[in-house]
């Protein structure tokens, strides 16, 4: 075996030089952290979400100290909302006093260079747990308006963006919202706050857990008349080519470990930076696999997000952006 002259071992005989040429890279400024905000003084750990909480107002900004401090500079805010304020419109969404609201003014007064994201879509608010305004039929049929719902969108984002927001993420994947919310927060004077859309959000059932933290998983039927079929890619080009013409500033994939051929595809068609979810399901798998023995959370998780940014993720959410934070200070 002496006549081998190409052996691509070489390019991994020591630390050094594997470090030297490795492709892709991750660190605390890719990452962003999804966080629970509900009513009260309570924060509460999520069962379904080991390590994470359902914090109260006062406690998230606390928290963000903690996190920019870590390296973690963009947080990703979602409202648990109680049966009581919860009616058929959903109008709680736009209630300038709700906690989302309220902990965008906290936190951005206790963390001002913390980047406050917030989720845009109807279902915490709505007594139906859906992402949208519901019609129902007396033959018991229903179905979810698009363009009332982009309206009520609009106004959800307006108070948002009024608390002080400096991205705002529709995660409802209703056809034109980019546009209304563009055009709604422009006419407003708030043209310096980002739309990140969610773009190719599928149809998936590794929402479970974050529906069970935040008590919002449909009362009937399923999300599958506006979310994508999990059997499409072709079709995510298209979403993308729509959000990016109505003036996307980034776009999103979501789930992000079974969608990585999505990541690659949109990467490939867009220059607009990648963002991917990896969402509650996917978080839980690691967990619970790692509390089972089984398998190292930590190189798991580092690879799972690895891979995220290999398909050409730009932006990770993830659930485990904190403790990622700490594990990427030790090495
Ligand atoms: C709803 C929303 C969902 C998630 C983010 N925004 C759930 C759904 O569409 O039913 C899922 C996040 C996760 O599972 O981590 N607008």
């Amino acid at each position: 075996m002496q006549d081998l002259p190409i052996r691509p071992r070489r390019n991994r005989k020591s630390a050094a030089i594997r470090n030297m040429i490795r492709e892709t890279s991750l660190s605390a400024a890719h990452l962003v952290y999804p966080m629970f905000v509900q009513e009260g003084d309570e924060d509460t750990p999520i069962a379904s979400l080991p390590g994470c909480t359902r914090w109260s107002v006062a406690g998230i900004a606390e928290e963000c100290r903690r996190l920019y401090a870590l390296g973690i500079h963009c947080v990703d805010l979602f409202a648990v909302v109680p049966e009581e304020k919860k009616d058929a419109a959903g109008s709680e969404a736009w209630n300038p006093e709700g906690v989302v609201p309220r902990a965008i003014r906290t936190i951005k007064a206790a963390v001002p260079a913390m980047m406050v994201m917030t989720d845009v879509a109807l279902d915490p608010f709505n007594t139906y747990g859906q992402d949208g305004i519901v019609k129902e039929y007396e033959d018991g049929s229903y179905e979810i308006l698009n363009d009332e719902t982009v309206e009520a969108l609009c106004r959800q984002a307006l108070c948002h963006a009024r608390a002080g927001a400096d991205i705002i993420s529709p995660s409802d994947m209703m056809d034109g919202r980019i546009a209304a919310l563009r055009g709604t927060l422009d006419a407003e004077g708030y043209t310096h706050v980002s739309l990140l859309s969610y773009t190719a959000k599928y149809a998936s059932a590794f929402y479970g857990p974050f529906r069970g933290a935040l008590g919002s998983a449909p009362k009937f039927g399923d999300k599958k008349t506006y979310q994508m079929d999990p059997g499409n890619a072709r079709e995510a080009l298209r979403e993308a080519w729509l959000d990016e013409s109505e003036g996307a500033d980034m776009l999103m994939v979501k789930p992000a470990t079974m969608y990585l051929d999505v990541i690659a595809a949109l990467r490939q068609q867009s220059t607009l930076p990648i963002a991917a979810y990896h969402v509650s399901g996917e978080y839980l798998m690691l967990k619970a696999a790692a509390a089972s023995g089984w398998l190292d959370e930590k190189q798991t998780t580092l690879e799972t997000l690895l891979s995220i940014r290999r398909a050409g993720a730009d932006i990770i959410l993830t659930y485990a952006a904190p403790q990622v934070a700490e594990w990427l200070r030790e090495v």
